[in-house]
C-alpha cells in the first residue's frame, strides 16, 4: 500500500520517478507527488489528487522539473482523505526535511501534540507530516546529522514505515529507513534507486540491496551505505533480480489482469519445474527435511484474501492425500486470538507479496512460540521470506494487477506438491500413486492453457449478466474453495455483490436471497459430491435461479439442470481448483470490462496490504 520511489544520479530525476511510480500505481492511486532537488536549491514539490496521469500532465512527464535527486509517492489514503494537500511528499515548513512514507505511524497523535507544544504547525491530516517533522525536530535538536536524527525518530515512534527523506544540507543524498514496510535499493553506473517493489526499477537495474527491519541507508549517486540504529555502518550483499523486465509490462494486452491470467500456464510450469526433478519432488531448495515432515502433528495455514482461499483448497488436499490435520485461518484472526500451537505443529503462511502486515504478524506469532514456519511467497527477499524458517518460492514473476491470478495458481500448485511429498514421506501413498499424482500435476500447465481457449463464451456470458445485482457461487469440498475465490474475483473488480457458499449450507439462511433470475454459479468437479451438488442446484433453480454449471468434461448430463455450462479438462480431482478457477477469473475480468471499470486498479483497493 502506497508506493515510494527515489533516484539520485546523473540524469534528470523526475521522469525516472514518474516512470517508477507508474509501475507502483497498483499499490495506491488516490494521489501522487514528487519532490526533486536541483543541486543545493530547495526542492520543487509537485502533487496532484487522483491518478498518476494528473501528475504526469502537470509536469510534462517530468520534463518540466529540473534536478538529479528526488523522491516520489503514489498514495493509498490511511490518515486523511485523498487530496492534493494530503498527498506526499511532506516537508518541514522551512523545507529542511522532505520525505515520502509508506506505512502507518500509530503514535502520530501523541508525537503531533508534542511537536505542537514545541512550535510546529501542521497543515495536513497525515501521519507522514508528523513523521517528517519529528525527524526535523531531532535533526535540529541534536545537530548530529541525518542518520542520528532518523535513528532517534525510529526508536520513539510506533508503527510501520518505509520512509525516504532528503535534507536541505545534503544535496544529492537521500536517506531511508524501514520497519515492516517493503523497500528495495538499486544501484548501477553511478546512480542509485529506491522503490517499494521490484518492477519500479527493473528497467534501470537488476542489482538490489534489501534493507532490513529497523535499518537505515544513505544513498548518493552510485553509492549506498547501511546503518543500524546505533548509527554504525553495516555491510549488505548485492542481490541480482532474475525477473524478466518484460514481465512487468502489459506486452500488448489491454490490462495486466488478462495478461497475468494468460501467464498462468507458465507460472504453474515454472513452479512445478523448480521442485520436480527427474520425476520426483525435491524440496531441498525449500529446506523441508524428511525428518521434519515425519514429525508434523498438525499444519496451520495462515493467509489473507485469495492466499487464504488457496489455504482452504490446500486443507482439503493435504488432509486427504497426506492425512495430516490442517487448520486454515485468516491471518488477521490468527494473530490476535492467542493461538494454541504445539511444538510439532507447522505454520505455513502464504503470501504473494511477502509483505502483508497481518500475515507477517501471524508468522511472528508462530515464531514467538518457537513453532517451525514455512512461507510460500512470490517476492524474493520480502519480509515474510526473510523471517520464515523455510521458504517455498512460487515462480509467478511480477504480479501487477491488484486482483491476483497467476500467483494464486502458483500457490495452489505449490500446496499440491507439498501435500504429495508429505504423503510420500509419511507412507500414505505407494510409488504407483505417487507417480500418478505427479503426472497429473505435470499436465496442469497445458490443461490451464486449454481452459483459456474458452474465453469468448465466458466473455459473452459475463456481458449478459453485467447488470446483475447479486451473484452466488456454490460448491462442496474443493469446489467450495474455488467458489470463495470466484466470488472474491467477481466482487473486487466488478463491484457486483457476490457470496460464496458451501452448497449444503445455503438452505440454512441464504437461500432466501434467491429470486427470479438470480445468477448462481455452481462448481462441481468432485464426483463423490456430484449428486449432492445437483440436488442443491435444483433447490435454487426451483426458486427462480439462473444456473451456471462449472464442471469437468464428461458430465454432460448437467445440461439438463443448468442454463449455461462451462467445462474444464479432467484431472485428479484433488487438483481441480487449478482448472475450475480459470473460467471464474475470466468471468470477473469480463464482467468488470463490460461494466466499464478499471480492471487493474479497483476502487478502494491496493496490492500488498501493509497496514492491518
Ligand atoms: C485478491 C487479492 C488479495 C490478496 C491478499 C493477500 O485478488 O489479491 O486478496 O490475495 O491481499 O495478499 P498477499 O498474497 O500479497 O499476502
Amino acid at each position: 500500500m502506497c508506493g515510494i520511489v527515489g533516484f539520485t544520479g546523473k540524469r534528470k530525476a523526475a521522469p525516472i520517478l514518474l516512470d517508477g511510480l507508474s509501475k507502483l500505481e497498483y499499490r495506491g492511486y488516490d494521489s501522487a507527488g514528487i519532490a526533486v532537488r536541483d543541486g543545493s536549491a530547495d526542492a520543487e514539490v509537485i502533487k496532484t489528487k487522483g491518478r498518476l496521469s494528473n501528475l504526469y500532465n502537470k509536469t510534462n512527464g517530468g520534463e518540466s522539473v529540473n534536478g538529479f535527486c528526488g523522491v516520489g509517492h503514489t498514495r493509498w489514503a490511511t490518515h486523511g482523505e485523498p487530496s492534493e494537500n494530503n498527498a506526499h511528499p511532506h516537508y518541514s515548513d522551512d523545507m529542511n526535511v522532505i520525505g515520502v512514507h509508506n506505512g502507518i505511524i500509530e503514535s502520530y497523535q501523541e508525537i503531533k501534540d508534542k511537536l505542537i507544544r514545541r512550535g510546529y504547525l501542521f497543515h495536513t491530516q497525515t501521519d507522514t507530516e508528523v513523521l517528517i517533522k519529528y525527524i526535523d525536530y531531532y535533526y535540529k535538536k541534536y545537530k548530529m546529522g541525518p542518520i542520528d536524527a532518523i535513528a532517534k525518530t525510529m526508536v520513539r515512534i510506533r508503527g510501520s514505515y518505509a520512509v525516504a527523506v532528503m535534507f536541505k544540507d545534503y544535496p544529492g543524498e537521500i536517506y531511508v529507513a524501514r520497519k515492516d514496510s517493503p523497500m528495495i535499493l538499486g544501484i548501477k553506473d553511478g546512480e542509485s534507486y529506491i522503490a517499494s517493489d521490484v518492477p519500479a526499477i527493473l528497467k534501470y537495474t537488476r542489482n538490489v540491496y534489501y534493507i532490513g527491519n529497523m535499518e537505515m541507508a544513505r544513498l548518493s549517486g552510485g553509492e549506498i551505505s547501511f546503518f543500524n540504529l546505533d548509527g554504525e555502518k553495516i555491510e549488505k550483499e548485492l542481490t541480482e533480480i532474475k525477473w524478466d523486465a518484460e514481465a512487468a509490462e502489459k506486452g500488448g494486452y489491454e490490462h495486466f489482469m488478462i495478461k497475468e491470467i494468460h501467464e498462468q500456464p507458465k507460472a504453474v510450469k515454472d513452479t512445478i519445474n523448480s521442485t520436480i526433478i527427474d520425476g520426483k519432488i525435491d524440496l531441498t531448495s525449500v529446506g523441508l527435511t524428511e525428518e521434519l515432515i515425519q514429525s508434523i502433528d498438525m499444519i496451520h495455514i495462515v493467509a489473507c484474501g485469495s492466499a487464504y482461499h488457496v489455504g482452504v483448497a490446500a486443507q482439503y488436499v493435504i488432509e486427504d492425500i497426506a492425512r495430516i490435520r490442517v487448520r486454515v485461518e485468516l491471518a488477521s484472526e490468527f494473530r490476535y486470538r492467542r493461538p494454541l500451537l504445539n511444538k510439532n505443529d507447522l505454520v505455513v503462511v502464504i503470501s504473494q507479496s511477502g509483505e502483508t502486515a497481518d500475515t507477517l504478524a501471524a508468522l511472528r506469532e508462530a515464531k514467538s512460540q518457537n513453532i517451525h514456519t514455512l512461507a510460500m511467497v512470490n517476492v524474493v527477499g520480502s519480509s515474510i521470506a526473510r523471517e520464515a524458517d523455510n521458504v517455498f518460492y512460487t515462480l509467478a514473476g511480477p504480479e501487477i494487477a491488484v486482483a491476483t491470478t497467476k500467483a494464486y495458481s502458483a500457490q495452489l500448485v505449490s500446496c499440491y506438491l507439498l501435500a504429495i511429498q508429505m504423503a510420500k514421506v509419511r507412507g500414505k501413498v505407494d510409488d504407483k500413486k505417487y507417480k500418478q499424482l505427479i503426472s497429473s500435476i505435470e499436465q496442469l500447465p497445458w490443461q490451464i492453457e486449454k481452459t483459456l481457449d474458452n474465453t469468448e463464451r465466458i466473455q459473452w456470458f459475463a456481458a449478459k449478466f453485467a447488470n446483475a445485482k447479486d451473484i452466488f457461487f456454490i460448491g462442496r469440498g474443493v469446489d467450495y474453495a474455488i467458489s470463495l475465490e470466484g466470488s472474491l474475483k467477481m466482487k473486487e473488480i466488478s463491484y457486483v455483490h457476490s457470496e460464496a457458499y458451501a452448497a449444503g449450507e445455503l438452505k440454512h439462511g441464504t437461500i432466501s436471497l434467491i429470486e427470479e433470475g438470480t445468477l448462481v454459479i455452481s462448481v462441481l468437479t468432485q464426483s463423490e459430491l456430484y449428486e449432492k451438488m445437483v440436488s442443491n442446484m435444483v433447490e435454487v433453480k426451483s426458486r427462480g435461479a439462473y444456473l451456471m454449471g462449472l464442471t469437468s468434461f464428461g458430465h454432460y448430463d448437467i445440461e439438463d439442470t443448468v442454463d449455461f455450462t462451462v467445462y474444464v479438462p479432467n484431472t485428479d480431482e484433488h487438483f481441480a481448483a487449478s482448472l475450475a478457477v480459470i473460467p471464474l477469473q475470466l468471468m470477473g475480468y469480463y464482467m468488470s470490462l463490460a461494466r466499464g471499470l478499471d480492471v487493474d486498479k479497483p476502487r478502494n483497493l491496493a496490492k500488498s496490504v501493509t497496514v492491518e
